[in-house]
């Protein structure tokens, strides 16, 4: 019998992977995408991708975890040794994504107090990128910002903290406080943003479709990247998390809850985002799409713009919005940092306490690089392109891998189904087998071109090259070389485990 750890209750493992899944992608990330995507036009790629895509490669992958009781890793090495590398790239590019995630999550802590007064006075744009973030140019690091660095340092040791506590007395408890404390304050806030002047036009522009985005690669590969970073699959999360279920559990219940839960935050988000933009372009007397900025600036800049002309209350509902990001940064956080806590605990045979040390401690110091005057340019970078060619791709190879290479889909299908009163059919299979592959797989070659022809942002060549697509490929990199390490014997061997279809 194997003594791997278990969540305490459904409930637990539940909230843990709702609390995974709702997080700086849901509230920072996607109305700015969104936006950048051509507003509601993003609305029909996003909802194809979630429903072919996201949902199916949710139910796939708690399957997976379910399974093979695994970190990533291990449980795609027992499913076939020579998948184990897809494990460890998706598990390296969660270790880039934590170093960035954290920092994000400390502009919020600060956020927090600045909104106490609105310390970011008349010229928000100014004040993050001048006075906060005291931003140099592309490539130059510049020395380390302590504004940032000492929230960061706060934000690593709550995280650090709650995995050397474990599944059950760390996550899981972090997540029951965690997550409803999320769900109650970012409910006032939506609620009181779509009952301010002018949120009609707000969500009238983010509904609207654009029809002429549409067919643009880059809109669609940035639904699909939206939809695997908001649910968090593709990057080893979500296989960790359902390894520490007990044998007797209902996947795809479990799925389709954590799926709904997290689209349902991430409209709300967008409704309440754009709700303000609303608001905040009729006290303009502009067009919604004059006042929104997209990209970082969405949420740091233009919102405490917001908060400054909020009729009442402005530095309590401040804070409420930077408390919820905050909260739902850190409960993702705890979940990235686990894969690779949970994949070097697994290889290496090391206590957890250690792997916690030697794993999130080598992503906390990585992370001091965005923690400097040069780390915004590298975190728009590094999230760009880890998400575009790392999780996306990640996710398509991920269905090319184990529909066409390992044929396991119908083996995963009987699992999931014999634990399950949802039973998963044929279109399941369809959309990860056919549908997803043709679909992102076009869409992945159509924006490879386009980024080579065209950097992003406009950001040097040399600069994206290094921080950009060198970051996406070394994840691959790591992927090999950390597969090609020796198991301990016996490792693979899936332990017994009464009651568990094989
Ligand atoms: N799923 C997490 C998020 O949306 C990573 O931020």
């Amino acid at each position: 019998m194997e003594n791997r750890p278990q969540w305490g209750t459904r409930a637990g493992f539940i909230l843990a992977a709702i609390g995974s899944a709702v997080g700086l992608g849901n509230i920072w990330r996607f109305p700015a995408t969104a936006y950048d995507n051509g507003g509601g036009a993003f609305f029909i790629p996003y909802l194809f991708a979630l429903i072919t895509a996201g949902i199916p490669l949710l139910i796939m992958e708690f399957t997976i975890g379910h399974k093979y009781r695994g970190s990533a890793p291990l449980s795609f090495a027992r499913m076939n040794k020579k998948a184990e590398w897809l494990g460890w790239w998706q598990v390296a590019i969660s270790f880039v994504i934590a170093t960035y995630y954290a920092v994000i999550i400390a502009w919020a802590l600060s956020y927090t107090i600045f909104s106490l007064n609105q310390k970011w006075g008349n010229d928000t744009v100014g004040f993050l990128v001048g006075d906060y973030l005291q931003v140099a140019d592309p490539g130059v690091f510049g020395g380390i910002v302590p504004g940032v660095f000492i929230p960061l340092v706060i934000v690593w040791i709550i995280t650090l903290g709650v995995l050397v506590k474990g599944i059950k007395k760390g996550i899981e408890v972090a997540n029951r406080i965690m997550i409803p404390a999320l769900v109650i304050l970012f409910l006032i806030i939506v609620i009181r943003a779509v009952t301010l002047d002018g949120a009609a036009a707000g969500l009238d522009a983010f509904f609207k479709p654009d029809w002429s985005q549409i067919a643009s690669p880059k809109v669609w590969v940035a639904a699909y990247g939206q939809i695997f970073f908001s649910l968090s699959i593709a990057f080893a999360i979500m296989v960790t998390y359902s390894s520490y279920l007990p044998k007797k559990t209902d996947i795809t219940n479990n799925a389709f809850i954590t799926g709904l839960a997290n689209s349902s935050v991430e409209l709300l988000a967008g409704i309440g985002v754009f709700a303000a933009l609303g608001f905040m372009a009729a006290n303009a007397g502009v067009p919604v799409d004059e006042v929104v900025k997209g990209g970082v600036l969405l949420a740091f800049a233009v919102f405490p713009e917001i908060i400054n002309q909020f009729p009442a209350f402005n530095g309590f509902f401040g804070s409420l919005f930077f408390i919820c990001l905050t909260l739902a940064g850190l409960s993702s956080l705890i979940s990235i940092v686990e894969t690779f806590v949970s994949g070097v605990e697994d290889k290496f045979k090391v206590s957890r306490t250690k792997s916690v040390m030697i794993g999130g401690g080598l992503a906390a110091i990585i992370s001091i690089l965005f923690a400097t005057k040069g780390g915004l340019n590298f975190l728009d970078a590094a999230d760009y392109f880890i998400n575009q060619f790392g999780v996306a791709l990640a996710g398509l190879v991920e269905v090319i891998i184990v529909a066409w290479v390992f044929k396991e889909l119908k083996n995963l299908q009987a699992h999931a189904n014999s634990m399950s009163d949802i039973q998963v059919g044929t279109w399941w299979r369809i959309s990860l087998g056919i549908i997803t592959p043709i679909v992102l797989g076009y869409m992945m070659i159509q924006n490879i071109i386009t980024n080579i022809k065209d950097n992003y942002e406009g950001y040097p060549t040399s600069f994206l090259l290094y921080s950009g697509w060198a970051v996406a490929v070394a994840a691959i990199i790591i992927g090999f070389i950390f597969a090609a390490f020796k198991w301990q014997k016996g490792s693979l061997t899936l332990p017994e485990q009464k009651g568990v279809s094989k």
